[in-house]
């Protein structure tokens, strides 16, 4: 695909377990197009969060390569790595990972004062105003409810204005109001920005509405490359 902005090339993914070899990621090749919306499913252990981890640069490969916004990522230090993720990719955490020192916006405003954002405070505000938050930017994680936190680290996300935005079964932690709420808001970006999506997921509603749904089976893609 010509207008990829992440692309995959026979990834696998191995790790050592008591000396045993385990491999959880088995010749992963995918193309993801700017402005796609895909849901990554299949069973619990069949790959889907390791998957997403080394799409976006969290965790490395074993083998293959991964080109993010035509550059290749592979064979870059932690230190090259860390602000190209920073500046290209939203990833949003099943158990939302706010920093519990910091407040609503202070969390929000993170990875945008990493880059020495001038203009991070009042892009964090605009954000928790479109997520419908904007009364709680001075509450901490722990003052809020769980679709609140998903909601902060949905703007913590967006910040940077990334290319493509992970979010790793993003309403696994959430009841079904509070999920609709999450799935509402991925759905607009997704249509409002254009935002390219790549979202692990087992909910029907989310997975409905995917431009393609890429299924897993023990670490291998079955369908939808
Ligand atoms: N750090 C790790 N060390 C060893 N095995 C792991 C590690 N992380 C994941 N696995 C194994 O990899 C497989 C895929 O896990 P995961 O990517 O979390 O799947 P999913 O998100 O689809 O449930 C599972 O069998 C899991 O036990
Ligand atoms: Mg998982």
């Amino acid at each position: 695909m010509s207008n990829s902005i992440l692309i995959a090339e026979n990834l696998s993914k191995h790790y050592f377990l008591g000396g045993q070899k385990v491999t959880v990621l088995k010749d992963i090749s995918l193309a993801i197009g700017k402005g796609e919306f895909v849901v990554i499913a299949g069973s619990s252990g069949s790959g889907k969060t390791t998957l997403l981890s080394v799409l976006s640069g969290l965790d490395r490969p074993s083998s293959g390569k991964i080109i993010l916004a035509g550059s290749d990522i592979t064979n870059l230090t932690e230190d090259q790595l860390a602000p190209v993720r920073n500046d290209l990719t939203g990833f949003v955490f099943q158990a939302f990972h706010l920093i519990p020192s910091l407040n609503g916006i202070e969390n929000i405003m993170f990875p945008a004062e990493l880059k020495k954002d001038s203009d991070a405070r009042n892009k964090a505000q605009t954000l928790l105003d479109q997520v419908g938050l904007v009364h709680r930017g001075n509450n901490f994680p722990e003052q809020l409810s769980g679709g609140e936190q998903q909601r902060v680290a949905i703007c913590r996300a967006l910040i940077n204005n990334p290319e493509i935005v992970f979010a790793d079964e993003p309403t696994g932690n959430l009841d079904s109001e509070n999920s609709e709420g999450i799935i509402k808001i991925l759905l607009d970006l997704h249509k409002d920005r254009q935002m390219t999506l790549v979202i692990a997921t087992h909910s029907r509603s989310l997975a409905s509405r995917a431009d393609r749904i890429i299924l897993l089976y023990d670490g291998r893609i079955q369908e939808g490359s």
